[in-house]
């Protein structure tokens, strides 16, 4: 058994060690903002944070997140994260499929760099994959949550 907390909840999830992240996130504990896209760190549509940074939870054993905070798109969405206000005033989504893990990933980038240029969004975008591309899209909207953030 591992305990996590997962969004500021404390939980005990009776999973082998091994288990990926993003199937106790999904299958246990009904967390199914988070997806699955590759299952080998090529994607991102799994990006979570761990301790505040983006992680793929594809490839995160459960083990090694034990006793970290983890975070996933519902809690952002609970907060109306400025993220989440940006992307839907730029109507970023087209299937939507990738778009959590893209969200995810944009947060840790604000973290860091609170007004990042071009460049900036550019390097910490560029693992996130989206099948739809909404690139230009990700990519104002980064630029308004930073602005109105
Ligand atoms: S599903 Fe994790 S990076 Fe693709
Ligand atoms: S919106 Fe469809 S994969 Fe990104």
């Amino acid at each position: 058994m591992v305990t996590l907390n997962v969004n500021g909840r404390e939980v005990d999830v009776e999973a082998d060690d091994d288990t990926p992240l993003l199937w106790v996130l999904r299958d246990e504990l009904g967390l199914t903002g988070t997806k699955f896209g590759c299952g080998i760190a090529q994607c991102g549509a799994c990006t979570v944070h761990v301790d505040g940074t983006a992680r793929r939870s594809c490839v995160t054993p459960i083990s090694a997140v034990a006793g970290a905070e983890v975070v996933t798109i519902e809690a952002l969405a609970e907060q109306d994260h400025p993220l989440i206000r940006a992307w839907q005033a730029e109507q970023v989504p087209q299937c939507g499929y990738c778009q959590s893990g893209q969200i995810m990933q944009a947060a840790d980038l604000l973290a860091r760099i609170p007004d990042p240029g071009r460049d900036d969004i550019r390097n910490a975008m560029t693992g996130n994959i989206c099948r739809c591309g909404t690139y230009t899209r990700i990519s104002r909207a980064i630029e308004r949550a930073a602005r109105e953030g």
